[in-house]
């Protein structure tokens, strides 16, 4: 069945990035001059998504406003000239078939699916997480979806992490398909000893979930840090279902944490068309003076 629908949750705290998160959500945050939620929105757009819910909370309006028409802005930029940046706003409003549902508590990424149970209905459908940015040729929604339709299995978008790191993240127990792709039986969210460690596969930032899910997330209780994991959900998926693993080609940029905002400035700024070449001169001398 061909994935149509995505849904985005950017409902969380963003406690590892504040103060800068603590009036402007973390997802509004800007990568040169574009906040990574847009970069998001257009992987989505890009892999054939045709209806997206973004999971909001109390504080992120900004995020609405920004997929929104903004006429005064526009009129200002029409008669100042720039019909170019005023093209460029608009056609912000127009990327996809966007609606809003507020998480009313921060209970999880979990509680965040749960949130677009009636939006989903029963079909499949995509989950990008709102901090996560992935750079790629192919979009890694679209390697995720292509996984899906393949198999007709849950998906997710997996990739190898250090032994110090994998106790942050979930732990998969993995066996190869072919190529970047793999069957995922069992998982662990956030192993807090080196026996739990299922494999340093970890699963970041995108998957594809069968309907299935919600029936499973309503009875999935709350896990590490008090809060409903979508990983503990996952996990009965797999061991029940199976799910599959595609180990994308991309590069991810964790918007969640301080290191990971300054990567992807750094690296997009490097090809940004306006800037890009200024900036590469900047950072040469000023590597040079480390
Ligand atoms: P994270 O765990 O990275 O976000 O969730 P967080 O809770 O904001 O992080 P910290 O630890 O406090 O810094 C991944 C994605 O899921 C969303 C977040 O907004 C982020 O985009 N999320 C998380 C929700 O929508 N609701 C939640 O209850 C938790």
């Amino acid at each position: 069945m061909k994935v149509r629908k995505a849904v985005i949750p950017a409902a969380g705290l963003g406690t590892r990035v504040l103060p800068a998160s603590k009036a402007m959500p973390k997802e509004m945050l800007a990568i040169v001059d574009k906040p990574a939620i847009q970069y998001i929105v257009e992987e989505a757009v890009q892999s054939g998504i045709e209806e997206i819910m973004i999971i909001t909370s109390r504080g992120k309006t900004t995020v609405e406003d920004h997929f929104d028409r903004a006429p005064e802005l526009e009129n200002v930029l029409l008669q100042r000239g720039k019909k170019d940046v005023y093209d460029e706003i608009v056609s912000i409003s127009k990327l996809a078939n966007i609606s809003y549902i507020r998480q009313k508590e921060t209970k999880g990424l979990g509680h965040a699916i749960l949130c677009a149970k009636a939006f989903v209905g029963n079909e499949p459908f995509a989950v990008l997480y709102g901090d996560d940015v992935i750079k790629a040729d192919y979009p890694v929604c679209r390697q995720l979806c292509d996984a899906y339709e393949e198999f007709g299995l849950g998906v997710a978008g997996i990739k190898e992490v250090s032994e110090e790191a994998i106790q942050k993240y979930s732990s998969l127990k993995v066996d190869p398909i072919r190529d970047n792709l793999f069957r995922v039986s069992d998982m662990i969210e956030k192993p807090s000893s080196p026996d739990q460690v299922l494999s340093l596969y970890s699963i970041l930032g995108r998957c594809v979930l069968p309907p299935e899910i919600f029936a499973i997330l309503e009875k999935t209780p709350p896990g590490t840090g008090g809060e409903i994991q979508l990983t503990d959900a996952m996990k009965k998926l797999a061991q029940v279902k199976g799910m599959v693993g595609v180990d994308f080609i991309g590069k991810r940029y964790d918007m969640g944490n301080k290191l990971g905002i300054l990567e992807a400035i750094v690296e997009i700024g490097l090809e940004h068309k306006e800037v890009g070449a200024d900036f590469r001169e900047y950072l040469k001398k000023m590597a040079s003076q480390l």
